[in-house]
């Protein structure tokens, strides 16, 4: 008992409330006759009550009575035959508090793992110091802040140090590289740490895992001689900003089985030595600028499994030394590597995913690739690869996506393939490939995209084609199928967008078509197809584009395709349609608009009749039009006595307005060479009465209504017109970024179109500024209004509920209804706008990506964070990868905004902790019941602290409140799997609006 007073003397001096405590701990440990397990009792106990919050109250068994105690108690492990507490494991358990060193007065405990729970506070050197006899301290996915504790004393014991997850800031200090000298496992990552990564960790040279990752370094370079970690089998240094070449010395990591330096600016080439890494299982190097030839020295790594260098700037041959290898995963996408891909890879019984896309590889596949090994993945597309497809590429029959775009390769689609019924993922355009496509490569139940896009295939489609239910696109394009469209397609209900373009189709289009209505495109261009437009076509709710254009159709043009909602593009051109034009297709708001050259009649409906239209109507010898030339005017029959007469007006006004027209073409024509603007290229995307020279001229100080990061924001009137808003980007730091940012927004926003998402109206680039232009928002942003300087307009909370339900409903049609998927990736009160009516929008696209469906699962590999501060999910910061449960979170934010009006950052939350956090605390330390996780049922008590008070809502309100809360937290859950989908969202949303009336 000796040993275990001193603390109680020699500690620094200590606000008397600690004092005491520890006063209360000598007493306890001093009492004569005190059996071990009693003195861990009653320290135990002392922690539990004075250091630890319980919530969910699972320590309620820790008590003085219980048999065996402290043994038998939650998460306390004592020694089989001393029965000294030798391990605390409190790992998930709620708790929070600051960190409770009093566990380590236990002189016999040697395991402390306090993971996941909501510990905060900073970590003194003194409290550290008092555990410097553990083996194993976790403290990791807790909110501790501040700086890494300096580490006092000799840490001996230490094999394990994991504060992984949590907020720590500052620099590694100097202390961790001297004084652990037994530590095998060091995980820092995830923290707020800054500075560089430190050479002195290279003195750990017992460390067999060293995590540091996932923190604010500066860009820095792998220490010269990290070889010294002779034990390391993990090297994790992904999304790091590691800059410099792989160090040499990395042929020394005889242990190594991880290597992963994936997403970072490593230059120069891969080393020879990388040839030493005898252990290694998995090589990830992607995302680097890595360049010259791979070395040919991989031969020894019989381990090695997965290989991925893909996306940097490799040159050169793939080498046969690593081909020969027992890969699983061989992945050397977009680089610039040439010549052949090695024969070797063929034999390779284990090989399952193989993509080499965006390369210059030429030659043909080795000829047995498929034989020996169950392919999965297979994508070679954009490489000079020719010859023919090889036979036995899905020989095992495993094969799941097969992408060869964009290569040479000639012959026919091997009969073999039409066997290969495990396909989801079909992309096969080559150009060169002829003849006629196996029937049942058609029909395979699990396909969902089935391009053979331009190349000379031929044969009709098997009505089998109908086992294909799960097909989303159909692209057959520039071919020469030929026969009719068997009504099979009709069963194929998911089926999204169909392009049969350029073929030499035939015969009727099935009526059933209509069925369809999850289509939204349907692309019949230049073919042969006959009969009518089917009339039903009102099922067609999401159709934006349909062009039947260059084939017979005849009969007259449909009024129901003025129902379409969400119809922009329409080209009926060069068909046989007769009869007058629906007026009802002026209800379209169409950024393509084209029916000429048919046999089309009659008057033009007024919408039509403006000269942005003229090429739309052309061709049509009977269209005629009141004042639109140079249609020919629209007179009733005269007697015949007055003919003459007609006919010689008709003439004079037919060279009046050819005068006229020439006329305004050659000034307008003046008009732009004069200000020389001949490189502006401007896009509308909805029917427009102005241009851009009648917008610049407004683009003065006196609009100027924001400025921003981006750049400016104007209120234009236009004359007779609506106002408009038009965003001017900054033209000064014009970099690559901002020109994504700018690109970003038109591409986005010019395809998408819903009620709750921002319109807009039109784009403009020009060599010295590039404007966007909007419908103007009344109400400015939703930040503006509830953060506002002015206070804000108290928004009551129907109108706050009705904002939440339509920016989810704006976000569930990015994320569900358009194809593919679009990412927002900057969610916030200040991008949700609001019409004069409140209704919201959601705006800014500028950092918006799309999700193609060729990336691997799970989301999209982005090289920096983005975002507003704030908003950013937790585990984005983290791991890059963005899915659409980003947003979720994002969105989770602002409903927390609603329903406080408090921002996301708030120094009156306290010092580290946003909105999310502060919100979780209140909901935490003022409940009365027992809370599970994030979506726990919400006590009426702590809504009081939450709701905003300008708010004073109604009993049924606070009703309301309380289920959007409970919405607000499962969308900022930090699991992104925990989050709903924004379209579960909306309906959650709805289902408490209905509960309330
Ligand atoms: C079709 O898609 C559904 C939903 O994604 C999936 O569960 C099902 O397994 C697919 N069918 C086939 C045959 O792959």
């Amino acid at each position: 008992m000796a040993g275990t007073m001193c603390f109680c003397f020699n500690c620094r001096p200590l606000p008397l409330y600690l004092y005491l405590i520890k006063l209360l701990f000598c007493i306890a440990l001093i009492i004569p006759g005190t059996s071990s397990s009693n003195r861990d009792v009653v320290v135990l106990l002392r922690v539990k009550a004075n250091e630890l919050q319980d919530p969910s109250g699972l320590l309620a068994d820790w008590q003085q009575s219980a048999p065996n105690a402290p043994c038998n108690w939650t998460g306390i492990g004592c020694d089989n035959q001393t029965n000294d507490v030798v391990s605390v494991n409190l790992t998930s358990f709620s708790i929070s508090g600051y960190f409770p060193a009093d566990f380590c007065r236990i002189q016999t405990l040697r395991f402390l793992d306090l993971s996941d729970n909501n510990f905060n506070g900073t970590l003194s050197p003194e409290a550290l110091t008092l555990c410097s006899h553990l083996q194993f301290l976790n403290l990791s996915s807790n909110l501790f802040v501040g700086g890494l504790p300096e580490l006092q004393t000799l840490f001996l014991n230490l094999t394990t140090f994991d504060l992984s997850v949590n907020n720590f800031s500052g620099e590694i200090p100097a202390s961790y590289g001297s004084r652990l000298p037994n530590l095998q496992v060091l995980r820092l990552l995830s923290n707020l740490l800054n500075g560089s990564i430190p050479d002195f960790l290279t003195n750990l040279t017992e460390l067999t895992r060293l995590e540091i990752a996932a923190n604010n370094f500066g860009p820095s370079p792998l220490p010269a001689d990290i070889g010294r970690l002779t034990k390391l089998e993990n090297l994790w240094f992904p999304f790091s900003k590691i800059i410099g070449s792989i160090p040499e010395s990395i042929g020394n990591l005889k242990s190594l089985k991880n290597l992963d330096l994936s997403v970072n600016n490593l230059t120069g080439k891969i080393p020879e030595s990388i040839g030493g890494l005898i252990a290694v299982e998995q090589i990830e190097l992607y995302a680097n600028q890595l360049s010259g030839e791979i070395p040919d020295t991989f031969s020894n790594l019989t381990s090695l499994y997965n290989f991925d260098a893909s996306s940097n700037n490799l040159t050169g041959r793939i080498p046969e030394s690593l081909t020969g290898l027992a890969l699983q995963s061989f992945n050397l996408n977009d680089n610039n590597l040439e010549g052949q891909i090695p024969e070797n890879l063929a034999l390779n019984p284990y090989l399952y995913q193989l993509k080499l896309f965006n390369n210059r590889l030429s030659g043909n596949l080795p000829v047995n690739l498929g034989r020996n090994s169950g392919l999965e993945d297979f994508d070679v597309s954009g490489n000079f690869l020719e010859g023919p497809l090889p036979p036995n590429l899905c020989f095992k029959k495993q094969l799941d996506r097969l992408v060869l775009f964009n290569n040479n390769f000639s012959g026919p689609i091997p009969e073999s393939y039409g066997e290969c019924s495990s396909l989801t993922y079909v992309r096969i355009s080559s150009y060169e490939l002829s003849g006629v496509v196996p029937p049942s490569f058609w029909s395979f139940p699990g396909l969902t995209i089935f391009e053979l896009r331009n190349n000379r295939l031929e044969g009709e489609i098997p009505p089998t084609v109908s086992n294909a239910r799960n097909l989303t696109g159909f692209l057959i394009s520039g071919n020469s199928f030929s026969g009719q469209l068997p009504e099979g397609i009709c069963e194929l209900e998911q089926l999204q967008i169909i392009d049969i373009s350029s073929n030499r189709f035939s015969g009727k289009l099935p009526s059933c078509i209509t069925k369809l209505n999850k289509l939204l495109k349907l692309d019949v261009q230049e073919n042969s197809i006959t009969g009518e437009i089917p009339t039903s076509v009102t099922t067609w709710t999401d159709l934006t584009e349909l062009n039947l254009s260059g084939n017979q159709f005849s009969g007259t043009i449909p009024a129901e395709l003025g129902e379409l909602p969400d119809l922009t593009y329409l080209d009926l051109s060069e068909n046989l349609l007769s009869g007058e034009i629906p007026s009802d297709l002026s209800k379209l708001k169409l950024n393509k608009f084209n029916l000429s050259n048919n046999r089309l009649q009659g008057r033009v409906p007024s919408a039509f009749d403006n000269e942005i239209f003229i090429s739309s109507l052309v061709g049509n010898s009977d269209l005629c039009s009141p004042d639109l030339k140079p249609l020919p005017s629209c007179q009733k029959r005269r007697p015949i006595s007055l003919v003459l007469v007609g006919i010689l007006s008709a003439l004079s006004g037919i060279l009046v307005v050819s005068f006229l027209w020439l006329l305004i073409k050659s000034k307008k024509l003046n008009l732009f060479a004069g200000r020389g603007k001949k490189s502006w290229k401007m896009t509308a995307f909805q029917r427009l009465w102005f241009n851009e020279e009648d917008i610049v001229a407004f683009l003065s100080q006196d609009n100027l209504i924001a400025t921003g990061g981006s750049g400016q924001v104007y209120r234009v009137m236009l004359k007779n017109g609506p106002t408009v808003a038009v965003k001017r980007l900054w033209d000064a730091n014009r970099g690559p970024e901002s020109e994504e940012v700018f690109q970003s927004e038109v591409e986005t926003l010019g395809r998408i179109k819903h009620g709750c998402i921002v319109k807009l109206l039109f784009s403009c680039s020009g060599d010295n500024f590039r404007i966007l232009v909007y419908d103007y928002m009344e109400n400015g942003s939703l930040g503006d209004v509830l953060h506002g300087e002015k206070g804000g307009v108290l928004l009551d909370w129907h109108t706050r509920f009705k904002i939440a339900i339509g920016a989810a409903q704006g976000l569930a049609y990015l994320h569900h209804d358009c194809v593919p998927a679009i990412v927002h990736r900057d969610v916030k009160s200040n991008n949700i706008l609001l019409d004069e009516e409140f209704r919201p929008k959601v705006a800014d696209f500028g950092l918006a990506k799309t999700l193609h469906k060729n990336m691997e699962e799970g989301g999209q590999l982005m090289s920096q964070i983005a975002g507003s501060y704030g908003y950013i999910a937790p585990e984005y910061a983290y791991t890059l990868k963005i899915t659409e449960k980003s947003d979720v979170y994002s969105f989770g934010v602002v409903l927390l905004e609603l329903i406080t009006g408090k921002r996301p950052i708030d120094p009156s939350f306290g010092e580290n902790k946003d909105i999310v956090q502060w919100v979780m605390e209140v909901a935490l330390s003022s409940a009365e019941q027992p809370i599970a996780n994030d979506s726990a049922k919400i006590c009426a008590d702590y809504l009081d602290h939450l709701v905003d008070a300008r708010l004073k809502p109604s009993t049924s309100e606070l009703e309301e409140i309380r289920v959007v809360l409970d919405v607000a937290l499962q969308c900022v859950s930090s699991l992104p799997m925990n989050r709903p989908s924004m379209r579960r969202v909306v309906e959650l949303l709805k289902d408490k609006s209905r509960a309330r009336s």
